[in-house]
């Protein structure tokens, strides 16, 4: 069967290099062979944000421009704002209606976020009820494939247990059955060896200068082994060389298990090295961002023209659900 894509992604900060090698060049891959639909999920964002809402608005617009610099093409994708789409909110509300409370009280993903999320109250109908909405944006056009990250996945679980449930009770098919795409890259870790993650402020962000990635090169930690320059290193316990030099120079992986295991180059080096090849891979990524800044009325074309698509699958959606609840 052929493949229909969603997959959407909170404005909540700057794209960094997790994201790019994480969500979005498996988008970039799917794009090349499917119908792909990517929305800029502000409401979801707002859920979490709520009581700190007024950046969502400057990270949607820079979220867009940060997708099309690495390289999603409007031409070929619809990139959308979700609350410019209305019909998102009107599913969830039928969802909300169908959805056992039970479902979403068991979902690990929603216990675990309340559990290490302490700075901001989340004790919400609205937060409880973040994945009714997920599988709003991603029936409301039908779609089958999701590509997600792993923690995504009881979410999508869900997402199939509302569609079934929904066609079940109205005895209509109009909801298929979706699959996860998961994304092949193992997580990307951050300078300081946890996750790469804005909370954590350990990551390299697409947008970052020369010199400020050049300077979180500096911090990133390494093989903690590796005390002096004559001491060998480790490469394969070294994040320097697991998270970055593999996945973003892998043309010098053999050069640096040499230099690193033979204690010919000092770690310092090597990161300077790497921060260079980092600098090199962000620039044509940060050209595009540039141009594209420079004429801000076209991203808004963009997505307006994302809103009309969108809308118009969204429309055609809600009045079948209409038809077959009434
Ligand atoms: N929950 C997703 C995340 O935090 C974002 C999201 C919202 C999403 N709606 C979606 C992802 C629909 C895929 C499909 O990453
Ligand atoms: Fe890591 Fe490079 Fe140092 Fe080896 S030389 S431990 S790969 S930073």
């Amino acid at each position: 069967m052929s493949k229909k894509i969603f997959s959407g992604m909170r404005p909540t900060g700057k794209l960094h290099l997790g994201h790019l090698v994480g969500a979005i060049s498996s988008w970039i891959e799917l794009q090349k062979s499917y119908p792909c639909i990517f929305s800029i999920v502000d409401w979801h964002a707002y859920m979490g944000e709520y009581e700190q809402s007024k950046g969502i608005k400057e990270n949607i617009l820079d979220m867009a421009v940060d997708w099309i610099a690495c390289g999603i093409d409007p031409e070929k994708s619809i990139l959308f704002v979700q609350s410019e789409v209305p019909e998102h909110l009107e599913l969830a509300m039928v969802f909300g209606c169908i959805t056992p409370l039970g479902w979403l009280e068991r979902n690990p993903t929603y216990k675990e976020q309340l559990r290490e999320i302490t700075s901001r109250d989340l004790q919400t109908f609205g937060f409880l009820g973040y994945p009714v909405l997920q599988a709003a944006d991603i029936l409301l056009y039908k779609a089958n494939a999701v590509p997600i990250g792993e923690d995504q996945l009881p979410h999508l679980e869900l997402t199939r247990e509302i569609a079934r449930r929904f066609n079940h009770l109205t005895k209509k098919n109009i909801f298929p059955d979706c699959e996860a795409i998961l994304t092949q890259t193992p997580r990307l870790l951050g300078l300081d060896g946890r996750k790469m993650s804005k909370s954590y402020q350990n990551a390299i962000n697409l947008s970052d200068s020369a010199d400020a990635v050049r300077a979180n090169a500096k911090k990133m930690i390494t093989d903690p082994k590796r005390a002096r320059l004559a001491d060998p290193g480790h490469p394969h316990e070294c994040n320097v060389f697991e998270s970055y030099y593999k996945v973003f120079a892998p043309q010098k992986i053999n050069d640096v298990q040499e230099w690193c295991t033979k204690a010919q180059k000092g770690c310092t080096d090597c990161k300077a090295i790497l921060a260079e090849e980092l600098v090199k891979l962000l620039a044509p990524i940060q050209d595009k961002r540039q141009e594209l800044l420079a004429k801000p009325q076209r991203i808004r074309e963009i997505l307006d023209e994302g809103r009309k698509k969108a809308g118009a699958i969204a429309r055609q959606t809600i009045a079948e659900v209409k038809e077959a609840i009434f």
